[in-house]
């Protein structure tokens, strides 16, 4: 394997903050990649056990499923957007491969869309249909784990070493300036219950200072009933 595209693990030990003081602290990644492991799970269970009848269950995870294809539209057009040129000038190959692995995402993306559709469409073999979506899911929950891992591990460590905080400050800053409040709203309402207890209180509190009653509404998300 390339030394550029292994695991950060299998690596000598990086030297820290003090013999690398560019080195930047600033994560790009985890918060909302923890919010798309969490959803991608919801709704492959409930792919998994939903009737191929019509029925509520089954309109709200095809729903969901919709919904969650979206956000994931996104996500690479803001990583792309504004995080593959940094990575471009860190690593060619690491960049490459991000972009590489983007395409047969949005291709997959497509091909459950047109599944999506067949289920609701072909009541006749519905059965076979639903079964072909949760197996083409299945697998595009597979790939987008191991590509999340790759970002988290191999991309992240290269911006934080070839990068200072107001680099990748700035490439945050960008990327949340593009998102509209829709989409932030569907993007958190992922993240919050993926999140651990002391980074949502954080974030809730930042959303407080904006917007108390945006904030009360992103509680709602927390409750065991949300969405059901
Ligand atoms: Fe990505």
């Amino acid at each position: 394997m390339n030394p550029e595209l292994a695991p950060q693990t299998d690596r000598e030990p990086q030297t820290d903050r003090e013999s690398a003081p560019n080195r930047s602290a600033v994560d790009l990644y985890s918060a909302p990649h923890k919010g798309i492991r969490w959803v991608l799970c919801d709704i492959l269970l409930r792919l998994g056990n939903v009737s191929p009848e019509p029925s509520r269950e089954r309109s709200a995870v095809l729903d969901d499923l919709d919904g969650v294809l979206y956000l994931l539209e996104r996500h690479i057009e803001h990583e792309e957007r504004h995080v593959h040129p940094l990575l471009a000038r860190a690593s060619e190959q690491v960049g490459t491969q991000l972009d590489t692995d983007h395409r047969s995402h949005e291709a997959d993306i497509a091909a459950l869309r047109d599944l999506a559709r067949c289920v609701e469409d072909d009541s006749e073999h519905a059965g076979q249909q639903l079964e072909a979506l949760y197996l083409h899911f299945s697998t595009f929950v597979a790939h987008n784990f191991e590509h999340m891992h790759t970002e988290e591990t191999i991309a992240g460590p290269l911006l934080q070493r070839s990068f200072n905080d107001d680099q990748l400050l700035e490439a945050q800053a960008a990327i949340l300036g593009s998102i509209g409040p829709d989409e932030m709203r569907s993007f958190m309402r992922v993240m919050l219950p993926a999140g651990r207890p002391e980074w949502r209180e954080e974030t809730l509190k930042h959303f407080e200072q904006l917007s108390p009653e945006s904030s009360r509404e992103l509680r709602s998300f927390l409750q065991p009933s949300h969405g059901k």
